[in-house]
């Protein structure tokens, strides 16, 4: 079993050395605990990813101190920067327009061009960000599949060996993950994900209306309808490339000009450059992109997963994302 640690200024340290160290902990927030990692470490993230047995790579929300930190990872609109004043810290989640310049993994975005932002109110997550003064990345600290923890307890019964720390600071006061949304063009503000700041707070608080996702659309555990795909046809399970293809290896399978997920055939490795790799092929001389196959197990589903969503092409009108799925995860 993993060590559980009530909150105490070693346990902090201590949590800190192994998110130095690129390793996830357990951290309560006042709405879930979190499973928590270095989020400009792409393999760190790849870790969280690994302990939850998640099938899929979700973009994860990432958890700073403060607004002024949130400002150098996203463009904040007027309505956005109401929106900060008003509810953080607290449950709420952005989804905002990633900076160019931002130094976050892009395995965090799942190669996204928006950013989930969120400034969390718990002392425990707080100290943690203080103490390791990196933007944390941080889903929800159960097993894929299992429901979301609100005490140590419940952690360690659902990842058990796959975390090294749980920090325990008691049962989480609200219970529920945070309220997601994006706010759009034209000042209007879309609800992705319902939580206990309520359309109705939020109306009140900055006075737009609310665009609510399309009703009646049910999307299965991780088919976002956004996700990111080249902008170059991708062709997978290849050993060899064509004359216009760029070829993306993986272990035995050399890719063109040296490009490879890992060499060593790593999955951790892989996941964690998985996004970067496909920005960079898109970016290429190259007309079209192949990729080397990948065993299909621990984090090789989830990077075949985003594979097989990229070699599908752009998701249509990427532009207005659909209503995540209530997480379940
Ligand atoms: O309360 C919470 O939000 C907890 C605590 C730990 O902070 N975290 C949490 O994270 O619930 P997670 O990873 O379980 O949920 C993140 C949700 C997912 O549904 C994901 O699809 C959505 O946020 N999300 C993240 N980045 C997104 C983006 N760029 N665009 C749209 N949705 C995004
Ligand atoms: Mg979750």
């Amino acid at each position: 079993m993993s060590q559980i640690m009530p909150l105490s200024d070693e346990a902090i340290a201590k949590a800190a050395l192994w998110i130095a160290d690129g390793q996830p902990v357990a951290v309560p927030t006042e709405t879930v605990y979190g499973l928590a990692a270095d989020a400009t470490n792409a393999r760190a993230v790849a870790a969280i990813y690994a302990a939850k047995g998640r099938p899929q790579f979700n973009p994860l929300i990432v958890h700073v101190l403060d607004t002024a930190t949130a400002a150098r990872l996203a463009d904040f609109s007027p309505l956005a920067l109401q929106l900060a004043a008003a509810f953080w810290p607290g449950p709420l989640t952005m989804v905002l327009p990633r900076r160019a310049d931002s130094p976050i993994a892009q395995l965090v975005t799942a190669g996204l061009d928006t950013i989930a932002l969120r400034v969390p109110a718990h002392r425990a997550m707080r100290a943690l960000l203080a103490a390791t003064n990196v933007p944390l990345a941080a889903p929800s600290a159960n097993a894929s599949g299992h429901l979301s923890p609100t005490r140590a307890l419940h952690v360690a019964q659902s990842l058990g060996h796959n975390v090294a720390l749980i920090l325990d600071d008691g049962p989480c006061a609200i219970g529920l993950e945070s309220t997601i949304v994006a706010p759009r063009a034209h000042g209007a503000l879309q609800l992705l994900r319902a939580g206990t700041i309520t359309a109705e707070a939020l109306r009140a608080a900055c006075g737009v209306a609310l665009v609510e996702g399309p009703a009646g659309i049910i999307e299965a555990p991780g088919q976002l309808a956004q996700h990111y795909a080249p902008r170059k046809p991708l062709r997978l399970n290849a050993t060899t490339a064509a004359s216009d293809e760029v070829l993306i290896g993986f272990g035995e399978v050399a890719g063109t000009a040296g490009y490879s997920l890992s060499r060593t055939a790593a999955l951790d490795e892989a996941a964690a450059l998985l996004f970067d790799r496909l920005h960079d092929a898109e970016q290429s001389g190259w007309a079209r992109i192949a990729v080397a196959p990948i065993p299909d197990d621990g984090l090789g589903r989830a990077i075949n997963d985003r594979l097989s969503r990229a070699a599908l092409g752009p998701p249509v009108a990427p532009s207005i994302p659909q209503p995540v799925k209530q997480d379940e995860e």
